[in-house]
């Protein structure tokens, strides 16, 4: 049965900005962010290259500090927690997808996707049957012990999502999770990202170039040179 949603905003920035220095000189990448992400919600944030989009989403998942403005996850600050409770915070109730999936060479898909369960002092057994279950849920119940060397690059991309999803967090960051796939392999993420944000009622923030996979979700916010351009 699908999970309950209600309209409530999960993610709130607040004329969020970010400016690198070097030496002298000042490089402002992202300006006067206003974002707010509902629960259940598939909101993309599509630009090209360069605009800003993975700055945008080390803010929001405070991997990151902002040079202005705030982040709030239902209610709190999260650039004022201390570096422990982010740590904790992100274990608990973010997944992180990557265009590079990130997933570590040298375990399998299953010790892969059980780790962040592992981490939150999850007991081996039941975390490795639920890394089991969430592999059976992204199709890959014959790759368990298939390293990333020896997956596509499509199914590495969904061991990474399982990953992102084995501690079912409420809301997912993911930064060009179709990036580096080809077109059939791109359909099946942007399907396992429907199909798990009906099941399970798992927000997504999906930064990207692809206008067609934006076009297929819930909402899109477009980004130019830091600035999203429904906050001019
Ligand atoms: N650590 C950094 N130091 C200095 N400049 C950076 C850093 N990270 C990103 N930038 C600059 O910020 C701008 C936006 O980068 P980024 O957020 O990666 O864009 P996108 O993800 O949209 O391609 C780029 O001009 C990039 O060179
Ligand atoms: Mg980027």
């Amino acid at each position: 049965m699908n999970k309950t949603i209600e309209n409530k905003d999960i993610l709130v920035c607040s004329n969020l900005g970010k400016t690198y220095q070097d030496g002298k000189l000042f490089n402002t990448v992202l300006q006067g962010v206003e974002l707010k992400v509902q629960q259940g919600e598939l909101l993309a944030i599509v630009g090209s290259s360069g605009s800003g989009k993975s700055t945008l989403l080390h803010l929001l998942g405070a991997l990151d500090k902002p040079s202005e403005g705030e982040v709030f996850y239902e209610g709190q600050n999260i650039h004022q927690l201390s570096p422990n409770k982010q740590a904790k915070w992100r274990n608990q109730c973010l997944g992180f997808v990557y265009q590079f999936h990130h997933l570590l060479s040298e375990f399998n898909a299953l010790e892969n996707v059980a780790m962040p369960l592992l981490i939150a002092g999850c007991n081996i057994k039941i975390a490795t049957e639920k890394a089991q279950a969430m592999l059976n849920r992204v199709g890959l119940q014959a790759r368990l012990k298939h390293r990333p060397s020896e997956l596509s690059g499509g199914e590495r991309q969904r061991v990474a999502i399982a990953r992102a999803l084995i501690n079912e967090p409420q809301l997912v960051l993911a930064d060009e999770p179709t990036g580096n796939l080809d077109a059939q392999s791109a359909e099946s993420v942007y399907q396992l990202i429907k199909t798990l944000n009906q099941e399970l009622g798992t927000a997504f923030v999906v930064v990207t170039h692809d206008q067609q996979l934006a076009d297929k979700l819930h909402r899109q916010e477009h980004m130019v040179s830091g600035i999203l351009q429904g906050n001019l």
